[in-house]
């Protein structure tokens, strides 16, 4: 067993963090408060080679591993969460299901463009009326000579308006849950295709969220991926791994709000000492960061094990349920170290705290992560 990291590994860590600290740490608060989500960093992560970390050179990516690609998401959501899930998005459940289950021209073409950041990609499996309950979705694709022709609407999709390329959950048999699933690439711009309310959240406010509306939407037949009916299994996989670049956004999260309050309990004085030499928040600081340590240690198992083609499913599933429970845990006691000033937007942690929430909700509830387990523990 070797916990270390390569030199790879350590290298894209310091490229990552160079990156995040100088280009978007710098205007993440701002960009929170204006609801606003810029472009130009995705172009720059795409010079970089970020956003094709784990793919082939032959279809775009720069042929590094599952742990390279969370830490790039951690380090970014160190200091900005909304960066940190755009990049997750874009990789995990865009670009990962063209990887698996693509054809050859679908991954020269989609994969390529999303690998070299040439387009952004998004996942669109979540409905108004279907959430945790995915086999209860209602849109559907039906066929009509060379085309799918896809009507109903998504929500809460992630990277929404501002993607070219959507990966759409949709039914081809009204009569079957799960079974009557397939999947689509869509592309933006695709008549009957358009974009309705954006959300105005509590916390990633720099990551739009967007509804997706179709109406006689006609995608190309050859735009499905995999075959007829097998959408849900496709969508299921696609999360297996999804769900472990929340954790890696959780970790980095935690890991700045923990960063922020060791450093401001090392300054702030009260009593006549720095509040650090206080046992109480010394001991809060302690338990942080064990809880980090320990959130870690399980996102980067989870990508070891999917990088040596190992069952990771339930790894993953793990590393989000506690990661996801550590970042609200830490971003709330960071707050609290703080006092008065971590209220305030003088300081980054009330904005820590109001992502962390977020990664105990997406990419299936902590309470749907519970289900995954606990079904995977009787089955074993
Ligand atoms: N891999 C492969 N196959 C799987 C699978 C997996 N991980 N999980 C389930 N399946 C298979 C089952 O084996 C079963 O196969 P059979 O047809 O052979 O029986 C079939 O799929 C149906 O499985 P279930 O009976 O378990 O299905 P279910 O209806 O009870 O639902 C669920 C299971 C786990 C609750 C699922 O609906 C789920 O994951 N819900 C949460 C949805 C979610 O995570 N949404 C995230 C949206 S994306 C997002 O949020 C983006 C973002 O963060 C940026
Ligand atoms: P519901 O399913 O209605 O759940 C409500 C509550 O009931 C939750 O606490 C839930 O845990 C609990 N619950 C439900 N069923 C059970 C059960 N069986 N056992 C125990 N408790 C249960 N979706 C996409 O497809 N693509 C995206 O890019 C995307 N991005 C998102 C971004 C944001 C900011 C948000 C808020 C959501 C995003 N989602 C996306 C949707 C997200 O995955 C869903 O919100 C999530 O899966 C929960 O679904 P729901 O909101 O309908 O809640």
């Amino acid at each position: 067993m070797n916990f270390q990291l390569t030199e790879e590994q350590e290298m894209l860590r310091k490229m990552v963090r160079d990156f995040a600290e100088n280009e978007v740490g710098p205007t993440a608060a701002e960009r929170d408060e204006e609801e606003r989500f810029d472009r130009s960093i995705f172009d720059k992560m795409a010079e970089l080679g970020l956003t094709g970390i784990p793919w082939p050179e032959e279809y775009g990516g720069i042929g590094a591993d599952y742990v390279s690609y969370v830490i790039a998401v951690e380090e970014l959501s160190r200091v900005c969460a909304s960066t940190g899930v755009t990049l997750s998005a874009h990789i995990s459940l865009a670009s990962w299901p063209i990887y698996k289950f693509g054809n050859e021209k679908q991954k020269k073409t989609y994969l390529y463009q999303l690998a070299t950041g040439e387009k952004l990609g998004a996942y669109a499996l979540s409905e108004p009326g279907a959430g945790s309950d995915v086999a209860s979705m209602r849109t559907t694709a039906k066929l009509d000579g060379d085309h799918y022709v896809l009507n109903g609407s998504k929500v809460w999709i992630t990277n929404g308006g501002e993607a070219e390329i959507y990966i759409v959950f949709a039914k081809t048999d009204m009569d079957a849950r799960h079974k009557g699933i397939s999947a689509f690439i869509v592309e933006k711009g695709t008549p009957g295709f358009s974009f309705g309310k954006k959300e105005k959240k509590l916390g990633i406010r720099s990551s739009p969220t967007t509804e997706l509306i179709f109406e006689d939407c006609r995608v190309p037949k050859e735009n499905m991926l995999g075959k007829e009916g097998e959408g849900f299994k496709i969508a299921m996989m696609t999360l297996d791994g999804g769900r472990n670049g929340i954790a890696a956004q959780a970790v980095g999260i935690a890991q700045g709000a923990l960063d922020a309050a060791v450093e401001y309990a090392k300054e702030r004085e009260q009593f006549g000492k720095p509040i650090a030499n206080q046992q109480g928040i010394s001991f809060k600081l302690a338990d942080m960061a064990t809880e980090v340590e320990a959130s870690r240690l399980l996102t980067y198992q989870a990508a070891w094990l999917e990088s040596q083609g190992l069952p990771y499913g339930k790894a993953s599933a793990m590393s989000k349920l506690f990661a996801g429970d550590t970042a609200m845990r830490v971003t709330t006691e960071a707050v609290q170290v703080f006092g008065g000033y971590g209220y305030t937007k003088d300081y980054p942690v009330e904005r820590f705290m109001r992502d962390a929430k977020i990664t105990q909700i997406y990419e299936g509830t902590n309470e749907i992560q519970r289900l995954v387990i606990g079904r995977m523990l009787t089955k074993e």
